[in-house]
């Protein structure tokens, strides 16, 4: 028999409240910037998955063929009763994790963490279908906030995978990472995806592809404030733009104001004027090194484990376990 609950740690309300506070923040600072999440809602998430499947956007598949490879041995070396999957999604890694723990003979409990309920309901549905001998535990909740909420008891793995700890600059991973660490009692896991420093071409074309897909998921964020704040922002006069800042070795995706405008946000009772040729910054993506990420799970109070890469090294899996 499959047992589900959910919790709530994050409505409709905190997270309007939330857009707007980053949304008159960042459009009031120099240079102007607005963080990654307001790109998801049911368009952009769309979109995000059309991106996946995009022959220039390497990282999801890479990530996929390396945990096909190595989920065996992870579940192996792992033996986690509970798999805490962080900004879950739809994400049809889970299914290879919980395949293999379930194999692994040691699985009990899935909880998936995302910020969307209907995401995480409609994941759910599916996942108790398909696995009824696994405990279903959801949590609505932001992963930047409320690490703390997440259930306890028994052993637990806790996996962020896709690359999303490069939305962070280093300062915010440190304190994710350690924030993660302090959830944790000593012998639980961290199962870590990371997107790998490679060649600068390949690198901005994931970024830039030649369908256009990933400029209209960044313009999507404007939509998003058009719809939510009553803005009036001319989507169509932006332009993408991606570039490598190879001394931070990050990918920085930006909007860039085509012609001077004067934009109002009605709801902020808020106007904003772009000059000609500005550009907003909208993500970052960082990329690491290996042994730059094990320097900052060990900072944060993590053993590495192992390290599972792809023969290109575009991308990692890093299990790393609590001391
Ligand atoms: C979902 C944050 C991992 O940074 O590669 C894809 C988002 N942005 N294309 C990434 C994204 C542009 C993606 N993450």
């Amino acid at each position: 028999m499959s047992t589900a609950r959910i919790d709530i740690h994050l409505t409709d309300d905190d997270a309007e409240k939330a857009l707007r506070a980053d949304v008159r923040r960042g459009l009031g600072a120099t240079p102007k910037q607005l963080p990654p999440k307001w790109f998801y809602d049911a368009r952009g998430s769309a979109l995000f998955e059309m991106i996946t499947e995009l022959p220039e956007y390497y990282p999801t598949r890479t990530e996929r063929a390396l945990l096909e490879r190595s989920v065996a041995e992870i579940a192996a070396l792992s033996g986690a009763d509970t798999i805490v999957e962080l900004g879950s999604g739809s994400s049809a890694k889970t299914r290879l994790l919980l395949d293999a723990f379930v194999t692994a003979g040691t699985l009990r409990r899935y909880v998936p963490q995302d910020v969307s309920e209907s995401a995480l309901r409609q994941a759910m549905d599916a996942l108790a279908a398909e696995y009824p001998q696994v405990e279903l535990h959801g949590v609505v909740g932001d992963f930047t906030r409320h690490l703390h909420l997440l259930p306890g008891g028994g052993r637990r793995m806790v996996a962020f995978l896709g690359g999303t700890i490069g939305n962070l600059v280093p300062a915010e991973q440190a304190e994710f990472l350690a924030d993660v660490r302090s959830v944790l009692a000593p012998g639980e896991q961290l199962l870590l995806g990371t997107g790998l420093v490679i060649d600068e071409e390949p690198l901005v074309s994931a970024y830039d592809d030649a369908a256009g897909i990933t400029a209209e998921f960044n313009r999507n964020v404007l939509h998003v404030i058009n719809r939510e704040l009553g803005a009036d922002f001319d989507v169509e006069s932006f332009a993408h733009v991606a570039v490598w800042d190879r001394v931070d070795e990050w990918i920085e995706m930006r909007l860039r104001a085509e012609r001077a405008m004067r934009v109002r946000i009605a709801e902020l009772d808020m106007e904003v004027e772009f000059a000609e040729g500005e550009e907003l910054l909208t993500e970052i993506s960082a990329k690491f090194h290996v042994e730059g990420v094990h320097t900052i799970l060990e900072r944060a109070g993590f053993a590495v484990t192992r390290t599972w890469s792809d023969p290109e090294e575009r991308f990692a899996l890093t299990l790393a376990t609590a001391s």
